[in-house]
């Protein structure tokens, strides 16, 4: 009998060919087999692995040293198994804990949070889709609207029966000149046509210059690397990233100017946004605050991460900040 009949683990010793010579009560519920069908057979022919899982290390190549393996019993139940082993006089002795339970549970977390991460992505995508039509009709409509009533009033100037009505009419047309203007602005503003029609490059250009303009924020560009053309998600996505962290600069690091590169770093595409402001403390502000429902870094990291990639956020208070979108392109698409 085992000495570690009663234990709650599997224990199984070995002999140096690693032919099994103890094999306790735990051992037999787990794995399926009684001492007698265990003992004296090798151990790699009692306890096999999952074939269907990717190649793990097996329990032979495990000495000193603890791992979880995928295992398979007789009856054909796939189990994952924490197993510890250590030299054991002239063998090995091999402690095995069932943690299946734990990771189905952990499988279906991950499984659960790539389909959030792909919700999330699908959401800012449908949005961009709405912001796209609200502008089409309000350049298509009230746009052109205001464009036609511009062609007519100036029309009406030279018009004798309105001799006498100059100053009203300049009036007029100077209102509908800032109307016009207001829609434009607010047109791109809601969605950039340059993002859909041109590309990201081109986006990002507007964007910086619209910054300057309307926030004084001075942004540069340098662009190391051709970014177009991009599948329209991944353009959509990283448009919005670097809005929402130029947004930041703007919003909370009081700084002068701010940078937006593009790289291309072994296949992945790289947009890194730097400012020179108050910087942050990236560990306590990334993740949101229940309370406080801030989710604009929690938004753009699990943006990049629907697309496969990651987020770098270099940051300290008092040193300014940098945050690196890092995308692998996709195959077959740039130039
Ligand atoms: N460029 C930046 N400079 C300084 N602080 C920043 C910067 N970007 C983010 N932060 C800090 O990180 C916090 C979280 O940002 P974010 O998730 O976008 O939420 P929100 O902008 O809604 O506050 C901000 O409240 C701010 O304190
Ligand atoms: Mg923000």
């Amino acid at each position: 009998m085992s000495p570690f009949q009663h234990f709650p683990d599997a224990m199984i010793v070995t002999d140096a060919a690693l032919r099994i010579t103890a094999w306790n009560a735990a051992a037999e519920r787990l794995y399926e087999r009684t001492a007698a069908e265990a003992c004296g057979h090798d151990l790699d022919a009692v306890i096999e692995p999952d074939p269907t899982v990717g190649a793990t290390a097996t329990l032979r190549t495990l000495v000193d040293a603890r791992a979880e393996l995928a295992q398979r019993t007789p009856s054909g139940r796939r189990l994952w198994v924490d197993c510890a082993v250590g030299a054991y006089g002239e063998g090995r002795l091999i402690v095995a804990r069932d943690v299946t339970a734990r990771h189905d549970a952990e499988a279906r977390v991950q499984e659960y949070q790539r389909r959030l991460r792909d919700l999330a992505a699908e959401l800012t995508l449908a949005e961009e889709r709405q912001r796209r039509e609200l502008a089409a009709d309000l350049h298509d409509h009230l746009g052109q609207a205001l464009a036609m009533l511009r062609l007519k009033l100036m029309r009406l100037k030279g018009d004798a029966v309105f001799c006498g009505l100059d100053a009203d009419l300049e009036g007029m047309q100077t209102l509908l000149g800032q109307a016009i203007r207001y829609t434009r602005s607010l047109t791109f503003e809601i969605s950039p046509p340059v993002l859909h029609e041109l590309g990201l490059a081109p986006a990002l250009e507007w964007l910086a210059e619209h910054l300057d303009a309307k926030q004084g924020l001075t942004v540069r560009l340098r662009a190391e690397a051709p970014v177009d053309p991009l599948p329209e998600a991944m353009r959509v996505l990283l448009f919005k990233s670097v809005r929402e962290l130029l947004t930041n600069v703007v919003k909370h690091a009081n700084a002068k100017t701010a940078t937006i590169e593009t790289t291309l770093e072994s296949g992945a595409l790289v947009i890194a946004v730097a400012d020179d402001g108050v910087g942050f403390d990236p560990t306590t502000h990334l993740h949101p605050r229940g309370d406080a429902g801030t989710f604009g870094l929690f938004s753009i990291l699990e943006r990049v991460r629907a697309l496969g990639g990651r987020l770098e956020i270099d940051a300290r208070p008092g040193a300014g900040s940098r945050v690196r979108l890092v995308v692998p392109r996709p195959a077959g698409v740039g130039p």
